[in-house]
């Protein structure tokens, strides 16, 4: 098997989390982790961090916690948010620090696991942009993140009145999403299957793989649900 040469990076790093125990131990104390009540945004699927870097630098006020899964996008996001390395595109401005960024920090663990770690009420908001969107098969429908479980779980774990942001380029993925939806007590405050028309786009402000629907001319289908 090729040697990951991200993982040891990933286990050294400060601000990445790996051990499980350490996760789940910071379940409702979160806001004691971060020194201060300011409003926690949970952004699940990073990638490799173009958006999610300058996010944290524009958004001083609030407290970041990133879910992902491979050690290369955690390493990526990471670095990228402490302004150590450049995005690796030019369609983006590249991350020019203001002052550290102690607002973050990465949990490398599965979606599946919110409920172990986080407590009812403890989340502001939830950013997912561009789950992957399992469209192979019936079977495979099955694995999609955004259903009726998930979205109940996340809603006990919100503040009331915050929010759920979700884009996705895929048609047949969002009305699932919204038809999910409706089994659900989330309230739908907007929807648009073309955020771009609304107005909504900043070319300075998208993950890599909305750039790369940019390419293909695809329209974006984009959310927000309040609890
Ligand atoms: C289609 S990409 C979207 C990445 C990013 N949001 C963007 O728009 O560029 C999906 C991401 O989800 C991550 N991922 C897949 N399954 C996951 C899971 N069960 N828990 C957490 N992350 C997962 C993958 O590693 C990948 O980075």
């Amino acid at each position: 098997m090729k040697n990951n040469l991200y993982i040891e990076k990933v286990k050294n790093h400060k601000k990445i989390f790996t051990n499980l125990e350490e996760i789940y131990e910071k379940k409702w104390k979160w806001q004691d982790f971060f020194w201060n009540k300011n409003p926690i945004i949970l952004e699940i699927w990073t990638g490799l961090g173009n958006y999610f870097s300058k996010n944290v630098n524009d958004n001083k006020q609030k407290n970041f916690i990133w879910m992902e899964i491979t050690y290369k996008r955690c390493f990526k996001t990471a670095e990228k948010s402490l302004g150590k390395v450049k995005n690796n595109d030019n369609s983006q401005n590249n991350l020019e620090l203001k002052e550290k960024n102690d607002n973050f920090v990465l949990v490398k663990d599965y979606w599946e696991k919110i409920p172990e770690i986080f407590d009812k009420n403890e989340l502001s908001e939830t950013i997912i942009f561009f789950p992957d969107p399992w469209d192979k098969s019936e079977k495979t429908k099955k694995r999609r993140l955004l259903q009726k479980n998930f979205l109940e779980n996340l809603y006990k774990i919100t503040k009331k009145s915050w929010k759920l942001f979700f884009k996705t380029d895929h048609k047949e993925y969002f009305d699932f999403v919204l038809s999910e939806l409706k089994k659900t007590n989330w309230k739908i405050v907007f929807k648009t299957y073309d955020y771009e028309k609304e107005g909504l786009y900043d070319a300075n402000s998208i993950t890599e793989f909305e750039q790369i629907f940019r390419g293909q001319n695809l329209k974006v289908n984009y959310l927000e649900v309040e609890r």
